[in-house]
């Protein structure tokens, strides 16, 4: 028996050398360790054995069965190893690869300077209104002392819902809305962002746009006021060092009425393309609130004055970026919106 078990060391070790995947090393313990498996089946011979070779062979068996347990472990181990040394050369990452772009969203550049206009007006204490894009005619036009011949009604001009209702021209109706709000209460100091209509469709005009209304109406406001608020926003969003000059105009709900120009934001006031030579560029619309209007929102003109303005969101846009055709702003060409 004892040669049974040199036999049986030879042919395992000779197995154990020979495998290279961990299912053959199982096959091999239940072959030569299992319940059934060849040492096992040696042993239960030992019975027939006088009791010196019995203890002689058993110490032998249980010692082969040690030896291979423990090679068969080893060997298992190995193979392991070896697989996930294979597994990490064949998967192993470069990491000098360029990654994979992650396209982020950003704010239309319409929405980033309407946000830039609304905050420098929240520093100075303004606060934020908004008003519906369908309009009546009596808020869009009559409140605001518009006549009823006045061109601006005209329904070639606007897009009428019906007679009486239209999508709003100017963001100027919800200076009523917001008065009818507040009265009589002092100060009204608001600003209002939003769309606005026009049957207008050119390089420069486009029949939906952006525009930022204010409003303020205290005791005592002056031109004066209109003109240190106007100039303060203008150098902020525009720069410290710019100039600002007033000329008289027309607005039926304001009076006097005025545009504001400032130098021009790309010669400086020299003279370029950009200001057609004149050194100036018109920024926006604005006057000292018309006494009708006040009343019309429940104010008394003998009590209090104000001064509202209006621009137009993608005019600023279009100075500030240097864009000339303001229908980019709307072509949603990822190739322009990107750089914002
Ligand atoms: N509502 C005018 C427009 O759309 C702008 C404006 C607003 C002018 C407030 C004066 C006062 O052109």
């Amino acid at each position: 028996m004892l040669e049974k078990l040199k036999e049986i060391k030879i042919i395992a070790e000779q197995k154990i050398a020979e495998i290279s995947d961990i299912d053959e090393v199982n096959k091999l313990r239940v072959r030569f360790l299992g319940r059934k498996g060849e040492i096992t089946r040696l042993l239960r011979g030992l019975k027939d054995l006088s009791t010196e070779e019995r203890v002689c062979v058993g110490k032998a068996a249980n010692e082969l069965k040690e030896k291979l347990e423990r090679m068969i472990s080893e060997k298992a181990e190995e193979i392991r190893r070896q697989e996930m040394a294979a597994r990490l050369s064949l998967e192993k990452i470069d990491v000098t690869l360029p990654g994979f772009p992650f396209l982020g969203g950003a704010k239309h550049p319409l929405s980033q300077v309407s946000d830039e206009i609304r905050d420098i007006f929240i520093g100075m204490g303004f606060n934020v209104a908004e008003g519906p894009e369908i309009e009546s005619d009596y808020y869009n036009f009559e409140a605001l002392n518009v006549a009823k011949d006045h061109p601006a009604r005209d329904m070639q001009d606007s897009f009428y819902i019906d007679e009486d209702t239209l999508l709003r021209t100017h963001t100027s109706p919800v200076q009523i809305r917001v008065m009818e709000q507040m009265a009589p209460q002092i100060p009204v100091k608001v600003i209002v962002p939003g769309k606005v209509y026009r049957r207008d469709d050119d390089a420069t005009h486009s029949p939906m746009f952006n525009q930022v209304e204010g409003l303020l109406i205290d005791r005592r406001i002056t031109f004066a006021d209109l003109k240190g608020v106007l100039l303060e926003f203008a150098r902020k969003i525009f720069g410290q060092d710019l100039k600002a000059r007033y000329r008289p105009s027309f607005f039926p709900f304001t009076e006097p009425s005025a545009e504001m120009d400032i130098s021009c934001v790309s010669c400086g006031g020299t003279g370029c393309r950009v200001c057609s030579n004149s050194g100036w560029l018109e920024i926006l619309g604005a006057g000292m609130v018309h006494p009708r209007v006040l009343q019309y929102g429940g104010y008394d003109p003998e009590k209090v004055t104000g001064f509202a303005f209006g621009m137009g969101v993608e005019r600023i846009a279009m100075l500030k970026y240097g864009v000339n055709d303001l229908r980019q702003f709307f072509d949603n060409d990822w190739r322009f919106l990107r750089q914002f």
